[in-house]
This record gives C-alpha cells, sequence and structure tokens, in this order.
C-alpha cells in the first residue's frame, strides 16, 4: 500500500549542485514513483542528466514547460523523447495547433500540458489580464490539451477537482504547489502561492503530485516522505486507479 502511494509522487530535483542532485536521485528515486528533472538542471547538465536520473529512477519527467512556434516545439519533443523522458511539459497556452505538434511528436513520452503557473496568484494574473475565474480558464486550457491530444495536464490542487470532472482518467492530472500547510502563514517567504496539501490533493482527484522542497529541503527527508505517505494515505483515495 505505501509503495502504492508513493509512486504518484513526482520528486522536483531543483538544485544547481550536480552532486546534490546525484544524492537526491540515490536517496528518492527507489522510494517514489517518479524524479522531475527541471529547467534549472536540464539548461545546466543537458540530457545526459536525463539519463543519469533515469538510472535511479522508475519514471523520468522532464519539466521543460516548452512553448513555441508548433515545428521547434515538435523537434524538442523528439529531442525530449531520446533523452529517455517518460513525461514531458508543454505550455497549453502555446494553442492548440503547437499542442497538437507535440502530441503528434511524442510517441512513448506522455505528454503534460501546464494551464497557469502555481506561483501566479489572483494580482499576478490580473497584472497579465488573465483576471477572472482561473478554475474556468485552467479547465477549458486542459480540455484543449486534451482534444489536442496531451495525456495530461498540470494544474494547482485547487483546480483538480473542477478539471476531474472534466476529464476523467486516463487523462492524468499532475499537481505541484503541494505544501504540509496550506494556511497563508506556511506559503510566507515561498513563491508558491495557489497551493493545498498532499490529502486535499489526492481527495481532489490528482493521480500525480509534484513535490520538490518538502521533501528536498526538509531537515529529515526520511520523515517528511513518511509524513507525506500518510497525508496521502489520509485521503482515503490512493487505491485509485492512475
Ligand atoms: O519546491 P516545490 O514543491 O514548489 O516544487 C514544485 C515543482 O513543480 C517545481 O519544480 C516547479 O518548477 C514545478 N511546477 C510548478 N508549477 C507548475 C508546473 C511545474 O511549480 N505549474
Amino acid at each position: 500500500m505505501s509503495e502504492e502511494v508513493l509512486s504518484r509522487v513526482a520528486v522536483a530535483l531543483d538544485t544547481d549542485d550536480r552532486a546534490q542532485l546525484r544524492d537526491w536521485a540515490a536517496y528518492f528515486g527507489p522510494r517514489v514513483g517518479v524524479l522531475k528533472v527541471g529547467l534549472e538542471a536540464f539548461v545546466r547538465w543537458g540530457p545526459e542528466v536525463v539519463a543519469e536520473v533515469r538510472e535511479k529512477a522508475a519514471a523520468v519527467f522532464l519539466d521543460l514547460k516548452l512553448h513555441d512556434i508548433p515545428n521547434t516545439v515538435a523537434g524538442a519533443v523528439a529531442g525530449a523523447q531520446a533523452a529517455g523522458a517518460d513525461y514531458l511539459t508543454v505550455h497549453a497556452g502555446g494553442g492548440s495547433a503547437m499542442l497538437a505538434a507535440a502530441a503528434a511528436a511524442a510517441d512513448r513520452v506522455r505528454l503534460l500540458a501546464v494551464t497557469l503557473l502555481t506561483h501566479l496568484d489572483a494580482a499576478a494574473l490580473d497584472e497579465l489580464d488573465l483576471a477572472g475565474d482561473s478554475r474556468r480558464r485552467v479547465r477549458s486550457w486542459a480540455m484543449l490539451a486534451r482534444r489536442a491530444g496531451c495525456a495530461g495536464a498540470v494544474c494547482s490542487p485547487l483546480e483538480v477537482a473542477g478539471l476531474r470532472a472534466a476529464a476523467p482518467p486516463p487523462f492524468l492530472l499532475v499537481t505541484p504547489g503541494i505544501r504540509f500547510g496550506s494556511s497563508p502563514e506556511a506559503a510566507a517567504g515561498d513563491d508558491q502561492r495557489r497551493v493545498a496539501t498532499p490529502s486535499a490533493a489526492m481527495a481532489a482527484g490528482a493521480d500525480l503530485l509534484v513535490v520538490g522542497r518538502p521533501l528536498t529541503r526538509a531537515a529529515d527527508p526520511g520523515r517528511a516522505l513518511a509524513r507525506l505517505e500518510e497525508e496521502m494515505l489520509a485521503a482515503g483515495n490512493s487505491l485509485r486507479g492512475r
């Protein structure tokens, strides 16, 4: 059961220290389902870091959030797949032609469409002329990605429930912005804004929880992992199929 629930966790290996990344991959790789390589690591170390992490993990999530013209994105998807990525992100905001080109280039890799980044709060969305109901926007962008052939969407845990109703499995719902305490105080000093607890994300129907700093920066990562597992199990839907 515990192995089952942690298979639904992707640990974000966000660091500029290669030795640190190796240590995290070695520690978390055997304990969770997915390791996530982000822009920071990929820009620094390139495709070889994907191969290195893959040796330690059941699956690698390459979080490049591609957003460019369709031809360029299609080429990048092919490259990421060749590097060994199992999951890859593209921005839903690139539009349906870009998403369809990405999906056409994706053979083995599972494409996840990023909707609205979880650090954007109401004021930031307003600045971007994206004020209004963010849940509605996330839902319509995710559905666009689904129609274009993406395997899933990335959204804040606060938006999962509405999206789950509109997009049943096997469409994957992936949620970063996981925090043990979801109070505003807990998010103070943190760049994430639209956050929720692991149990809330699970209860809302998330398939995969992306967790970075609450695990990697924990004084005791073993304890943090145990707490994450407990909270996910508490949601009571750990046996729901992916
Ligand atoms: O450390 P933390 O738990 O905030 O890490 C969250 C991870 O999820 C980061 O690697 C971040 O790049 C990624 N992410 C996100 N919001 C998205 C998509 C990905 O925070 N919409």
